[in-house]
């Protein structure tokens, strides 16, 4: 943490601040279309930077960001994603099989940036706390840092997209990574050519959003 952070002291996050923050949840957005303006490496590095404040089992930080640049590499992963996708729209039939066949469920073509991100299962950081009677913990704290790195994105004005119909061994060896490093998310980031306060999943018809009494109980 920088210094001059360490000096402020705890930041007043007032009201206007929390009005602010609701808006940048509600407004972040799965998007799959993306300019094609470039987006500069530090700007990559510095939402990186960012998402790596998240929580994580025993601190232990297993995550791993890898930015795909390779022309090569990223038409493995679109050809990944083609033949996912063919073999998930197999599996539905009827209106749900039209519907699925129209929605657009990645920016793999235009997004500027390729982002894998990965969970080194190996690592030895944070010794084992908290992960020894729930392991997934570790890929938990992958996923927070993801969510983290979609608010810093949507932040500066960036769009970001997870795509994980993938095939997971296909991503992986086509990214060359160490073995014991597992795929969580493969992100597309960019410029956002639209803006929704609606998912496109609900704007579509595919799923709504539940109501807060489906998901919130009581014991
Ligand atoms: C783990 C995970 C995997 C996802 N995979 C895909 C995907 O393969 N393709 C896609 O279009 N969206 C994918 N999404 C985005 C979801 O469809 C999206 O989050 C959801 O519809 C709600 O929309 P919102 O993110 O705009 O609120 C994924 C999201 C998560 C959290």
């Amino acid at each position: 943490m920088a210094n001059e952070e360490t000096e402020r002291g705890p930041p007043d996050f007032d009201a206007g601040f929390a009005a602010r923050f609701r808006d940048l949840v509600l407004w972040r957005r799965d998007v799959r279309r993306f300019r094609t303006d470039p987006v500069a490496e530090p700007v990559v590095k510095r939402l990186v930077e960012l998402a790596s404040h998240a929580p994580s089992v025993g601190h232990c930080q297993p995550w791993r960001f890898v930015l795909v640049g390779r022309e090569d590499r990223r038409a493995l992963v679109r050809a990944s994603f083609a033949r996912a996708n063919v073999a998930a729209l197999d599996g539905y039939q009827g209106e749900e099989k039209a519907l699925y066949a129209r929605l657009k469920l990645e920016g793999l073509d235009r997004a500027p940036v390729h982002l894998a991100v990965f969970a080194d299962e190996g690592t030895e950081d944070g010794a084992g706390l908290g992960r020894q009677t729930m392991p997934e913990a570790l890929k938990y704290s992958v996923v927070g840092a993801v969510h983290t790195l979609w608010l810093a994105a949507r932040a500066e004005g960036l769009g970001m997209g997870w795509i994980s119909i993938l095939e997971p061994d296909v991503v992986t060896s086509a990214l060359d990574v160490p073995s014991g490093w597992g795929l969580v998310a493969y992100l597309c980031l960019g410029y956002p050519e639209e803006k929704h306060l609606d998912p496109e999943l609900v704007r579509h018809g595919w799923q709504p959003r539940l109501p807060l009494d489906d998901i919130f109980f009581t014991r």
